[in-house]
């Protein structure tokens, strides 16, 4: 079974950190349909430091929230090291990562994410000040490059993490450039592969038990994160396992069970998300969208949603209609 650190993380197949994204509902629903190992939202330093309010309500979780890990984003050691401490005091992780793969602008002009692929002296300096001083492994998740293929620097990169003591690294087979769009860049996952001794995990268009399979044959890495393919498809998880094992494509999810664990997932946003009942209602329609992919007469659906709704109850109205 695979190994991050001492910690047994007991599957090879996890839910990815998504930002805005993979909050307390959607993981709740995700380990219902068999998701095993689970990503907070990533977690910025300086918001965790000087305590705000959002920051603290994207670390609700539940005693069926496990396991779980959570990612730090940030730029500064010692801010950093301050804020893991903090983190660690406040939730029950198996590892903690470290974001070197956001593309926002406002965080590349911060110093932090996917800047760290282009200053490496700095990453090495976050990790050289917390791994001595934290209880658990701390990982790093990464881009193929930042503007440019970049295989050998980013081989170098991960080899001096691998020997300051990270645990595992995450590769999103992309440039930090290219955001979510375009091909993966299986080879450059697999150089990763090839270098170091510690777990890989690819990432990059897993949307099916056949894309996870090429990612996994392709590169060799020993694990994977599913992102935007768990977005309203918490039955992803089942299917990888069932293809790895069998080759046996999935059967086709019923129209009405996708309506039924809408419902619930709209039924924890309702009881878990501690937000005001317009930015719910918004935050609703975004998941019900989701959901919608790939059903009749869906972008009907979606405008109807967009345009009719201001409440939960306007949402399951049209969802019932279905
Ligand atoms: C909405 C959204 C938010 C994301 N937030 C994060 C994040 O906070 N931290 C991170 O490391 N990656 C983040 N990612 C990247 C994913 O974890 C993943 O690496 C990427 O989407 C590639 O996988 P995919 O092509 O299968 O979606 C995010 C992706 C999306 C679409």
């Amino acid at each position: 079974m695979i190994k991050i650190g001492n910690v047994n993380i007991g599957t090879n197949v996890l839910l990815a950190p998504m930002a805005g994204c993979t909050d307390l509902p959607f993981r709740l629903i995700a380990r219902e349909h068999g998701a095993k190992f689970c990503f907070y939202e990533m977690v910025d330093s300086n918001s965790l430091i000087y305590e705000r309010h959002e920051t603290y309500g994207n670390l609700k979780t539940d005693k069926k929230d496990l396991p779980i890990a959570v990612q730090l984003l940030g730029s500064d050691p010692s801010g950093m090291l301050k804020a893991a401490l903090r983190l660690l005091e406040l939730v029950k992780v198996s590892f903690l990562d470290i974001n070197c793969a956001c593309p926002a602008k406002k965080v590349i002009k911060k110093r932090a994410g996917a800047h760290l692929l282009r200053d490496a002296p700095r990453l090495y300096g976050i990790l050289q000040r917390l791994i001595p001083e934290l209880p658990l492994p701390v990982t790093i998740k990464i881009r193929s490059g930042f503007n440019k293929k970049d295989d050998d620097n980013i081989v170098e990169m991960v080899k001096r993490c691998e020997d300051i003591g990270v645990s595992a690294v995450f590769v999103h087979g992309r440039l930090k450039t290219q955001g979510y769009a375009g091909g993966i860049d299986y080879e450059a996952i697999k150089k990763v592969k090839d270098a170091v001794r510690i777990p890989v995990f690819g990432s990059g268009n897993i949307f099916s038990g056949e894309s996870a399979k090429l990612m996994l044959d392709e590169t060799g890495c020993d694990g994977i994160l599913v992102a935007r393919g768990a977005l309203g498809n918490p039955w992803i998880f089942k299917e990888i396992e069932e293809y790895i094992k069998t080759g046996k494509p999935p059967k086709e999810i019923s129209l009405p069970e996708k309506k039924k664990v809408l419902k619930k997932h709209l039924d924890y946003i309702d009881r878990y998300k501690s937000i005001s009942a317009s930015g719910k209602a918004g935050f609703m329609r975004k998941v019900a969208i989701w959901y919608l992919k790939n059903i009749p007469s869906a972008s009907n659906l979606r405008a109807r949603i967009t345009r009719e709704t201001k409440s939960c109850q306007d949402i399951l109205k049209i969802i019932m209609e279905i």
